[in-house]
Parts: C-alpha cells; structure tokens; sequence
C-alpha cells in the first residue's frame, strides 16, 4: 500500500508557523521576528491570559475585525499559557536582540550627536556585537544598520521555530494571521519541520508529480500515527484540471486579490502568488488549476497579502524563479525578501529599478513602485511590466499614483502599457498596524493615522492611466476575496465603502476616457 503513487490533495491547506504564530516576512526574518516576538506576540499572549474574554468578545465583534485579539476559546487558555512559557525560554535570545535593538536605538538617538560615533560601540549591547554598524546621512541624521545576512547566522534566527500546520479546507473563514496562534487540533497534523526540509518539497510536489507514503514517511521521519494522518491528504490520482496549460496564443487568468497568471504554451508567470485551495468551488480558480511549471512568480512587496508564504512553499519545486525587490539593506523596516525566500529553500532573483528579466517568449522589467507604505523609507517594492505574447502588462500592485509624473518617465522607458493592474485599497491600516512592532519611539494616533498603507483613490489611478497611456485598466489586490484574503487582511467592505465608491468613480472616468475597464473579483480570464 505505502509504495502506491501518491497525491496531495488540491484542498490541503499548509499554513507555515514560527512558535505556532503565523509565518509572514515580518515574523520569520530575525531582527524583524525578533521585535515583533518581543513587542507584538509576546504581550498580546499576556494580555489574553489576563483577561480571554475580552479578547473572545473583541474576536467575534464586526467592528473590532483586524484588530490584535487572541481568537482561542477560554477552556484553552492552559494551551496558550504553556506557548508564551515556551517562548520566553525557548526564545530567550531572540527577545533579548528585540530589547538590544530598543536600547541601541535609544543611544543612538541620544548620543550621536553629530560626532565621532567610534565611542558608540563599545556602550552597544554586547548581543549585537558584529550586527551592526551605526552611519549618519548627509543630513546628520544616525541609524544603525543591521547586518541582515549575519542576523541570519546567529542565534536570533532559528529553525527550531518553524512547523507547518496541515488541514482541509472547510471553507469555514480561518483566524487572523497576525493576531492568533495555531494551537494543535484533531483535524490538523502538525509537522515541525523547517520551511526548507526537502520532505516538504516532496509533499507539495506531489500535487503534480506523485510520491509514496513511504517515502514521505521516510522524508518527514513521521511516526505510524503522523503518517496515518497525512495518508488523508493524499489521493490515488492527481486532481488538476485538463485545461491548465495552453496550445497556443496567450492567456492571462485572476486568480484572486493580486494574484494574476499569465500564460503561453511556452512559459508562465504567476504574480504575488496566492492560490485558493478550495477544490470544490466552481466560482475561483484554485490549485488545480496552476500550470505544472511557472518559470517565473513575480514579488511586489512585502506586505503578508502580497509575499504569502503559504502559497509559495505550496510550489515548491515548481517555481523556475521567485523574483523579488531589492530592499535598502539592513533597516529595521526593510526586511531583505531575498535573504527570507532564500532561507526557506526557494530560488531568487533580486531586481531593482528597471532590472530585467527574461523569460522563454518574453520579458520582465521591474518598475518603480511608490508609497503604500506609511511613509516609512522601504525599498522592497516594485511593481512590473510583462511583455509577453506582443503585449505588454503592468502589474501595478497597491502602488500609488501621489506624483504621476513617475508614470510619464515609465512610459518612456517601457514603451506602450496595454493593460494595466492597479490596487485601489485607497483607506489602508494605519502605519502601526503593521510596523507598531518595529517603531523604537512611540508616534502619536494622530500620526500613525495620518501614515496608512493605501493605494490609488480614483484621482491617483485616473494619474497613472493618463501618464501610461495604457488602454486597458483593471482594478484588483482590493482584499474582496474574503474566502481567500479574510484571514490574512481581515478587510470588510460595504457598499458605502470609500474605496468601492472611488473604485466606481474611477471606472466613470476611463469609460469618459474610452479605456476599457472592470473591477476584478473572483475569476477573471483573458484570451488572445
Ligand atoms: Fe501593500
Ligand atoms: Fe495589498
């Protein structure tokens, strides 16, 4: 029986997890995971043993969606009572470079006056040691530089972290990434692994290729009942739908929020990889229906609804190339994407402004990408032009359009856009929802409200539209797909939404302009 071919099932959900918290950018890689361990995780866990009923009332209020509550029911408090004791122990490194990090930052802020900064490094704590190097800009203006690759090879980044959580979809809405640990559960198999094992490449291949529970079991080093257990995941036939590759022309298929998959029979790109792995849903595109090999996924940002880890080690092993923005090198906001990727055993290239990248049929040139990011300096964003199939497709993910005039010199260095990708989240989550963790000196509400991560409102996208001179515009990455995005986003719209009103707004302006346009959800599918 265990040497039969083997498949994973398309509605096998694999969520990766550090200490059991979902793993996303801003969790895994060290000095990011070590600040948001210390000043995010650890006292949201603490705040919920002291009071889990208001942290069950604020999970199930509508008005309180998105908001750093621990969804864990009251009877399994001891679970997570046990998980922040670990933590403390187990990572008590990591939580001492989260409090190096803040004094560091504070004796920066209150001694580098301008002067010699030589004196400064024999009064840093002894753990960043080697770490960091501390640099004025033009301005006189101190930071410390962390030295990114080196935090990977200390104690601060550890493996012994990682696990990955295996389960159906139920189609039931899972918790909020950032707010609530997985704990173990009957209809989930815990597998603690790190994200690289090749056990793990072998699982997920086997969508398309095949294994053996033997194999797997051999791999993963499961016991009898781990391997009962996975053998539930898997079937005796491969479930992929007939259509999934091309005979000829060109095809370009929406998968879902950012997620876009463009085809000819010689070659495919994913963008922002996020695939639905409810199989049995007729009204999304879902893992069944990836091609077998995608030379190509294309990487915009590091926001977890854009670099989702889940879908990318999910295709593992059939990704020729995971292509990612360059970050500005060792700021605390600007976590490297490809020193992350590549931990974690997937294949990288880094880009830059206008880099290209070639592909069989085609090319890529990454393009700038501006703001969406609460005015904090971060460089690990870019968005694409995709020429393919005599076309030429920009992916413009939640990059807004503050100064179009970027959009004029795009133009002239890229040539005609004809179809153009634009994300209209125009009211994002203010700047401490996401970077609360890694601030090292408290801003105002005022301020952080002030600062939010939001893409075009429809003057911004009639901008850009105008500057590209594009004929074709297409609104997608808005956060619609609850059954895909809900937990990782917790967006909520209604009709009154700001956003869908400007959405509509925009789409009077380009039918007063004769540019062709939708806004996406669900499944869209172009043909040429
Ligand atoms: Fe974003
Ligand atoms: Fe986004």
């Amino acid at each position: 029986m265990s040497d039969e071919a083997r498949f994973l099932r398309p509605d096998v959900i694999i969520e990766p997890l550090v200490d059991r918290f979902y793993a996303w950018l801003h969790t895994v890689s060290p000095v990011q995971a070590a600040m948001n361990l210390a000043f995010v995780q650890v006292p949201l866990l603490e705040s919920y043993l002291q009071s889990p009923q208001v942290h069950i009332n604020a999970s199930a209020n509508p008005q309180m969606r998105g908001g750093l509550f621990v969804n864990v029911e009251g009877d399994r408090s001891g679970e997570v009572r046990d998980l922040l004791a670990s933590i403390k122990h187990d990572r008590a490194e990591m939580l001492n470079f989260a409090a190096a990090i803040a004094e560091a930052e504070d004796l920066v802020r209150q001694s580098a006056t301008g002067f010699d900064l030589t004196p400064l490094y024999p009064k840093l704590p002894p753990i960043l040691s080697g770490l960091v190097e501390i640099a004025y800009d033009t301005s006189n203006q101190p930071a410390i530089r962390y030295i990114e690759p080196l935090a990977y090879e200390s104690g601060v980044y550890t493996e012994d972290r990682q696990s990955v959580q295996l389960s159906l979809e139920t189609g039931i809405e899972r918790p909020f990434i950032l707010s609530t640990p997985r704990l173990s559960s009957p209809d989930a198999v815990d597998l603690h692994i790190p994200f690289r094992h090749p056990g793990l490449e072998e699982l997920v291949r086997s969508r398309v290729h095949g294994t053996t529970l033997s194999r797997l079991r051999e791999m993963l080093s499961l016991r009898d009942d781990e391997t009962a257990a996975l053998s539930r995941l898997l079937a005796p036939e491969p479930d992929l739908a007939a259509d999934r590759h091309i005979d000829g022309g060109a095809r370009l298929r929406y998968f879902g929020h950012a997620c876009l998959v463009l085809q000819t029979p010689e070659a495919a790109i994913i963008t922002d990889p996020w695939v639905s792995s409810d199989a049995s849903a007729t009204d999304r595109f879902t893992y069944r229906d990836l091609p077998d090999h995608i030379d190509l996924a294309l990487i915009t940002h590091g926001h977890q609804d854009h670099i989702v880890l889940e879908t990318l080690l999910a295709l593992r092993g059939r990704i020729g190339k995971v292509v990612v923005p360059r970050s500005s090198r060792g700021s605390l906001a600007d976590p490297s994407p490809a020193l992350y990727l590549s931990h974690l055993g997937l294949p990288v290239t880094e880009v830059d402004d206008f880099s290209e990248v070639e592909f069989p049929g085609g090319k890529v040139i990454a393009t700038p990408f501006l703001g969406e990011h609460a005015d904090l300096d971060i460089r690990a964003k870019t968005t694409y032009c995709v020429r393919f199939a005599g076309r030429t497709v920009f992916v413009g993910a939640d990059s807004s359009g503050i100064d179009p005039g970027l959009y004029r010199y795009m133009r002239n260095h890229v040539g005609q856009v004809d179809m153009a990708f634009l994300g209209m989240e125009c009211a994002g989550a203010p700047l401490t929802w996401l970077y609360g963790a890694l601030l090292t000196q408290p801003v105002t509400k005022k301020m952080s409200d002030s600062r939010t991560l939001s893409g075009s409102n429809a003057e911004q996208a009639a901008g850009i539209m105008t500057e590209l001179g594009a004929t074709e515009a297409y609104v997608y990455a808005m956060g619609e797909e609850t059954w895909l995005v809900g937990h990782v986003m917790a967006t909520s719209y209604n009709a009154d939404s700001y956003q869908l009103k400007q959405v509509d707004q925009f789409m009077a302006w380009c039918a007063d302009h004769g540019i062709k346009s939708d806004h996406l959800f669900g499944q869209h599918e172009w043909r040429w």
